[in-house]
């Protein structure tokens, strides 16, 4: 047991660090350009790799391009097990991200990850019903990720949602899926009406909402908890959330709390962010233990 699977999407990001964002017609000298594997799903397979020993498959397709095959070399490299990311003759999913004032704006082409579809995925049944968490998020189609929740729930096995980039038609995973992990934006998004604290409560230890510096919030089944983020150096914010969905779910896998668990990956976050690149700070379990919060403060075990 203990295995993961996440069915998403992979990129290449492209990325570009500027002190001032151009205005329409405008052009401007930026700072700084590199190009580093992301992609929410490849993101948070291998922010689960860096912490589990069990097997972390990761299920997508990429394209036949250049991209394509430095990214299979960075899943080996991270030891995410990508025999079922399938290459086919598109591009490669890319994200151009723009990072200006400790933030960043993306604008992202899904080339490769529009392809994933219940007809890709005919060899990756068995490794699904297999697992004992599958991650989904937004970045390949509804459909597929409807199929694969669903598919879950027949078979039993636990789902964490991550409905990133929001989309109008994620209320129709809510049933099928264990955990949901919206930022406060797409939260909003899903719930346009209703105050945070009462959608949390019709979702107790389900739904968990990411705040940014303000931390994360649930209900726990007793009360709504606010758990407070951790204060960094910030270097790079992109791929914070993955870091978070990826440590979130891991540490569910090892059967911790809800509340622990969200205490965990706020740990993982945090280290995240001080490093450049989605996947640059991605912390080892090591490292997380290690963390003064996390046995002083917090008490996870
Ligand atoms: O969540 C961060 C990721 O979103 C980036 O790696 C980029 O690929 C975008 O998809
Ligand atoms: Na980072």
């Amino acid at each position: 047991m203990g295995k993961i699977t996440v069915v998403g999407s992979i990129a290449m990001d492209l990325v570009t660090r500027t002190l001032r964002v151009p205005k329409a017609g405008e052009t401007v000298f930026g700072q700084d350009f590199s190009m580093v594997p992301g992609g929410k799903g490849a993101n948070q397979a291998i922010a689960m790799a860096r912490l589990t020993p069990h097997e972390v498959n990761m299920i997508g397709a990429i394209g036949t391009d250049a991209f394509g095959q430095s990214i299979s070399e960075n899943f080996e490299k991270n030891a995410v097990l990508f025999k079922n990311v399938g290459t086919i003759p598109q591009m490669t999913g890319i994200a151009q991200i723009t990072l200006f004032d400790e933030d960043n704006r993306i604008i992202i082409i899904p080339g490769a990850n529009n392809s994933v579809s219940t007809d890709s995925l005919k060899g990756s049944w068995e490794i699904i019903k297999n697992s004992e968490l599958v991650v989904l998020q937004n970045e390949i189609t509804h459909a597929t990720n409807l199929a694969v929740a669903k598919f879950c729930r027949e078979n039993g096995v636990k789902v964490l949602y991550n409905p990133a980039p929001a989309r109008p038609t994620d209320l129709e995973m809510f049933d099928f899926v264990d955990y949901i992990t919206p930022n406060e934006h797409e939260c909003k998004a899903l719930f346009p009406d209703d105050s945070l604290s009462s959608v949390l409560t019709k979702y107790p230890n389900k739904l968990i909402v990411t705040l940014g510096v303000a931390g994360v919030t649930f209900h726990d089944g007793q009360e709504v908890q606010l758990i407070p983020a951790i204060k960094a150096k910030v270097v790079d914010t992109t791929g914070a959330g993955d870091t978070f969905n990826g440590a979130f779910g891991f540490a569910l896998t090892e059967n911790l709390s809800v509340t622990d668990s969200v205490k965990f990956a706020v740990i993982a976050s945090h280290l995240s962010v001080q490093k450049f690149g989605a996947q640059g700070g991605m912390p080892t379990l090591k490292e997380i233990k290690e963390h003064k919060n996390y046995e002083k403060k917090w008490n996870i075990k």
